[in-house]
């Protein structure tokens, strides 16, 4: 692994504000596991609240809009994100990409809005059932790579990949330890003939059904980076347990 190992939650469009005692225990919890960096992707409503209270939490927005201001109504910026605290910003989730119809250009350019306004992206990518049951995921996510990462000089150290199969995320399916191999070994040699040597230090991490009970089995498996949780991100509880498969605590 080339940095500690990060775990971040995308709680997507669940938590209102007494969800603040949740992320108050992550951030307690997440200080007993220096070796971890953990993030929180918020709704935008808790972006500033949960990064003024975190000490030991990394938030994030969930997606950005490409332009930094102007009549988009409904859309929040990059520099919105950052100035509301958050230090790095989702582009590409799945649900956008099926849902709002967002492109890889368009993931790309709410990358390159977002390490314009100074944040960190995780940028996320993955085939759906069909695409795997017909041979093709490396070839989706290869494309998906192509078409969305930022390629200005120095991004490669702004950027992390999350490798999430659409038909894993909220299904409790998950690949086997194999398939996420394979896969992490072909996004990770993408990776490279981008950004060349910086192509070697970017976290991939993998997403779709990670639980307190897998993940320390997926985790465990090379290039695997860390992991984005969305259901088991919720509360504290379920949450530090992927922590702690991550890292080891320190009393
Ligand atoms: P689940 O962990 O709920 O499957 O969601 C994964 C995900 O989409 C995280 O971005």
């Amino acid at each position: 692994m080339p940095h500690r190992p990060y775990i971040v939650g995308n709680w997507k469009m669940n938590g209102l504000r007494a969800a603040m005692s949740e992320a108050r225990s992550i951030d307690r919890g997440a200080q007993r596991h220096p070796g971890v960096r953990v993030g929180i992707a918020p709704p935008f409503t808790l972006v500033h609240a949960m990064a003024e209270t975190g000490q030991n939490l990394f938030v994030g927005g969930q997606d950005c809009h490409a332009q930094p201001s102007g009549a988009f109504t409904g859309e929040v910026s990059a520099p919105m994100l950052k100035d509301a605290g958050a230090v790095f910003v989702i582009v590409g989730h799945s649900e956008r990409r099926a849902m709002h119809g967002e492109s890889d250009a368009m993931v790309q350019a709410k990358a390159d809005a977002a390490i314009a306004a100074g944040l960190d992206v995780i940028v996320c990518v993955g085939e759906t059932e069909a695409e795997r049951d017909a041979g093709r995921a490396e070839a989706v996510v290869d494309a998906q790579l192509e078409g969305s990462l930022p390629r200005g000089e120095g991004d490669a150290a702004r950027v992390t990949v999350a490798y999430e199969p659409v038909w894993a995320i909220g299904t409790g399916r998950v690949p086997s330890v194999d398939d996420v191999a394979a896969m992490h070994a072909a996004i990770r040699a993408h990776l490279l003939a981008i950004y060349g040597d910086g192509g070697a230090a970017v976290r991939i991490l993998y997403g779709g059904s990670v639980n307190a009970g897998n993940a320390n089995e997926l985790l465990a498996v090379a290039e695997v980076g860390g992991a984005l949780v969305g259901g088991a991100s919720l509360t504290a509880d379920s949450f530090l347990q992927i922590v702690a498969a991550a890292g080891p605590a320190e009393d």
